[in-house]
């Protein structure tokens, strides 16, 4: 078998409950050793496409593929517990009268001494060697959730498909069990599919990341280009806050607060929004008024005065109000900057971060263009 074979291939994945379509002709592949992420807001479909790619539920239309071998279409079913697909859900539920060694050897077949060894091997990856023999009620919530890992991992299944499987730990648990669970998952080869409907989880656990929104992938990529070059306003608003600049085309250009951006796509007269993360948003000193030097990058600085400023720990987000039409910008500013309400600044938006959109309901996406 050729290496760029997916371990996983769903293509053209229907399901509708009641004539509502809620996975709506749904394509991805997971390759081995990857982390995919299932990433889109509560009800998109995320959990309904993991049911039917484990076998608990049936599609209506289309076709999984393991290791590029068909396991599922509308005629033909290989079984849920012979798909070699591991299951790890938000109520993982471990056996409460089995001791933790029992519950990890739970579907492991051969002898009774590789079984142990397997359990002890497993155990010790996820740092629980110690509590082999005590009972799931013995433990806190991380290191059940741990164990239900080990249970899963158990019998090598080639995928692993794990629906919100840390929502249930508070943060600082959560973003230590998601690392150490990743390690486990990348030294056991297995390719992840991972649910989620938070961004900064899927930016955290993924390679690839597949953006659902009501029953369908809008867009798949690695996170960072997701990030820099969403397909669409919504698509950028899922994974920070955004500022929205709007404006009017007038000859291939858009007059906005920092200088003209060239709107080429865009027929004249129609309305565009300029999309920029807090995060791109640079603040300078106001310098009696006279405010920075405009800068290729940078563009034409704009004076703002600031409205509020919060404290968010690890950076600060400031609100101001434009001079040039009084619209609110947020700008985040790294570590503690509280300047006083007032406090008259000006502001610049690196113009490669900037996306360019139509405003909503005028189409489809333009180019982006400085
Ligand atoms: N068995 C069912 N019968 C009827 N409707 C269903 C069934 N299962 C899911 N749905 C509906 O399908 C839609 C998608 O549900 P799904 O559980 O896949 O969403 P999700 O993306 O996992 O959301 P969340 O992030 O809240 O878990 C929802 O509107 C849900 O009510
Ligand atoms: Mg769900």
């Amino acid at each position: 078998m050729s290496t760029t074979t997916p371990r996983l291939e769903i293509r053209n994945i229907t399901r509708a409950f009641d004539g509502r379509r809620v996975v709506d002709d749904v394509s991805f592949k997971v390759m081995p050793g990857q982390v995919t992420c299932l990433l889109g807001p509560s009800g998109c479909g995320k959990s309904t496409t993991l049911r039917v790619i484990a076998g608990v539920d049936m599609q209506d239309t289309g076709e999984i593929y393991i290791d590029g071998k068909l396991i599922c279409d509308t005629v033909f079913r290989v079984p849920p517990e012979r798909r070699s697909v591991g299951l790890m859900f938000q109520d993982f539920a471990l056996f409460p009268h089995l001791s933790v060694a029992e519950n990890v050897a739970f579907g492991l077949s051969g002898s009774r001494a590789e079984k142990r060894a397997r359990v002890e091997e497993l155990l010790r990856r996820v740092d629980l060697g110690r509590y082999i023999d005590d009972y799931p009620h013995q433990l806190s919530g991380g290191e059940q959730q741990r164990v239900a890992l080990a249970r899963a991992l158990a019998p090598r299944p080639k995928i692993m498909l794990m629906d919100e499987p840390f929502s249930g730990l508070d943060n600082r648990l959560r973003d230590e069990i998601r690392d150490e669970t990743l390690r486990v998952l990348k030294e056991e080869g297995a390719a992840v599919l991972l649910v989620t409907h938070e961004p900064d989880e899927a930016m955290r656990m993924a390679d690839e990341i597949a953006l659902m929104r009501r029953g369908r992938i809008v867009q798949q990529g690695a996170p960072y280009n997701l990030y820099n070059a969403p397909v669409d306003r919504a698509a950028a608003a899922f994974f920070s806050d955004i500022n929205v600049i709007r404006g009017k085309v007038q000859g291939l250009l858009t007059e906005t607060p920092f200088g003209q951006f060239l709107t080429p796509a865009m027929p004249d007269g129609s309305e565009v929004d300029i999309i920029i993360r807090p995060q791109h948003v640079k603040i300078d000193f106001d310098r009696n008024g006279r405010g920075p030097n405009p800068t290729p990058e940078d563009g034409v600085p704009a004076r703002a005065v600031v409205e509020r400023a919060r404290f968010m720990g690890s950076e600060s987000l400031v609100e101001f109000r434009m001079d040039y039409d009084g619209t609110v910008l947020k700008a985040t500013v790294p570590a503690v900057f509280l300047p006083k309400p007032g406090t008259p600044m000006w502001l610049m938006i690196r113009r490669d971060r900037c996306f360019v959109f139509p405003s909503p309901g005028q189409g489809r996406a333009a180019q982006v263009a400085g």
